[in-house]
């Protein structure tokens, strides 16, 4: 059946996956607040249901809690979706260069060889897989040269653990020199309506090296849903709840968003999530849009996207919106 999803490929790589991929960093709860596995493998199934075929996550989100409810949503429907994880936040050696605290355990950036060796294996086993579509290091590691960890992840691939290489949060110098120690053929970066710097920096040397571009927060953390209104809390260890970007006057900023591009939310009977996304996606450089989704309602929402296109004049207004009511946002 065809789901009507654009298809795009990861690079130079032989992995083609629908343009909206579902994000579960908020699937595995650590800073989101928890998270109900029953409603993350509704997210997941409605997902794939709707023809989302690219699934991202890490170890990392919920020190392997999100692999996990991975996992098993995807059995008996592994052959439907491309599984993109990541290395290199490592709790269990304490090598590497110190990053934050989880679960009041030490988290190390490390991309040695003998590390990304041992976490493929615990990632393939979390995830009840045989092989890793998408491979990506997920923050960079001072202390280990990026030549060695390509080695290792091209000794990976030859192996058949992994079918492409990405990286994540990278500066414009070490994407340079991924690209110069292999096949690098997607990066992770943060971008979204409100965060643009990688058009500037990152994105003419993927553009120009053929590197997919994946964008992650697509959303914004969810303030560019459309649906976090000013009376809405945050609790737990949701990282909103002390973010200077939700504040109310930002989310007044966005209310004053989606009133401006009523006309185009209304034409494509839309929501605020799906205009966002659909953006994102005609954005030059930009291959795929990760959106993070926390059931099966907002993952439906989101899937839907994949299908909207926007003209020059939807394009057009949206863009004088942006200038308008998001540029000046304070955080
Ligand atoms: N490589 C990295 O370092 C890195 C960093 C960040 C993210 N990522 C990846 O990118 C993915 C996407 O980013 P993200 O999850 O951080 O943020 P996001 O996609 O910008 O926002 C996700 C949140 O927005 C809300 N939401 C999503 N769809 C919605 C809808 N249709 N209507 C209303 N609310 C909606 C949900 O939270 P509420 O319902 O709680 O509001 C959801 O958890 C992640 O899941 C992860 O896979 C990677």
């Amino acid at each position: 059946m065809n789901s009507g999803q654009i298809i795009r490929r990861i690079g130079k790589s032989d992995v083609s996956a629908s343009a909206v991929g579902l994000g579960t960093w908020a699937i595995g709860g650590w800073m989101w607040g928890g998270t109900d596995e029953q409603a993350s493998i509704g997210a997941i199934h409605a997902s794939i249901d709707a023809g989302v075929s690219l699934i991202d996550t890490a170890p990392a989100y919920g020190l392997g809690r999100s692999e996990e409810i991975v996992g098993k949503a995807i059995k008996g429907r592994r052959d439907k979706v491309m599984i993109a994880t990541k290395c290199g936040l490592n709790w269990q050696t304490g090598k590497g260069n110190y990053f934050f605290d989880q679960d009041g355990l030490p988290v190390h950036r490390y991309l040695g060889a003998d590390g990304i060796t041992h976490e493929v294996e615990q990632s393939l086993r979390r995830l009840g897989t045989d092989h890793i579509d998408l491979y990506i290091t997920h923050w960079q590691d001072p202390t280990t040269p990026i030549a060695e960890t390509m080695e290792a992840l091209a000794s990976l691939k030859k192996a058949g653990k992994i079918r492409a290489i990405g990286a994540s949060n990278i500066s414009v110098a070490e994407l340079e020199s991924y690209v110069a120690a292999g096949q690098i053929d997607a990066i992770q970066e943060r971008y979204s309506m409100l965060d643009r710097e990688i058009e500037q920096t990152l994105l003419p040397v993927t553009t120009a090296n053929d590197v997919a571009t994946l964008s992650y927060s697509s959303l914004a953390l969810g303030l560019l849903s459309g649906a976090i209104d000013p009376a809405r809390q945050f609790t737990g260890d949701d990282q909103r709840k002390d973010n200077p970007r939700f504040s109310e006057a930002n989310r007044h900023k966005v209310a004053a968003f989606k009133a401006a591009i009523a006309p185009v939310i209304d034409q494509h009977g839309a929501t605020m999530a799906q205009i966002a996304i659909a953006w994102t996606l005609t954005q030059p450089g930009i291959t795929f849009g990760l959106c993070g989704a926390r059931n099966a309602e907002q993952a439906l929402d989101n899937a839907k996207a994949g299908r909207i296109v926007l003209d020059a004049d939807d394009l057009a207004l949206i863009d004088a919106a942006i200038t308008r009511h998001l540029v000046a946002m304070d955080a």
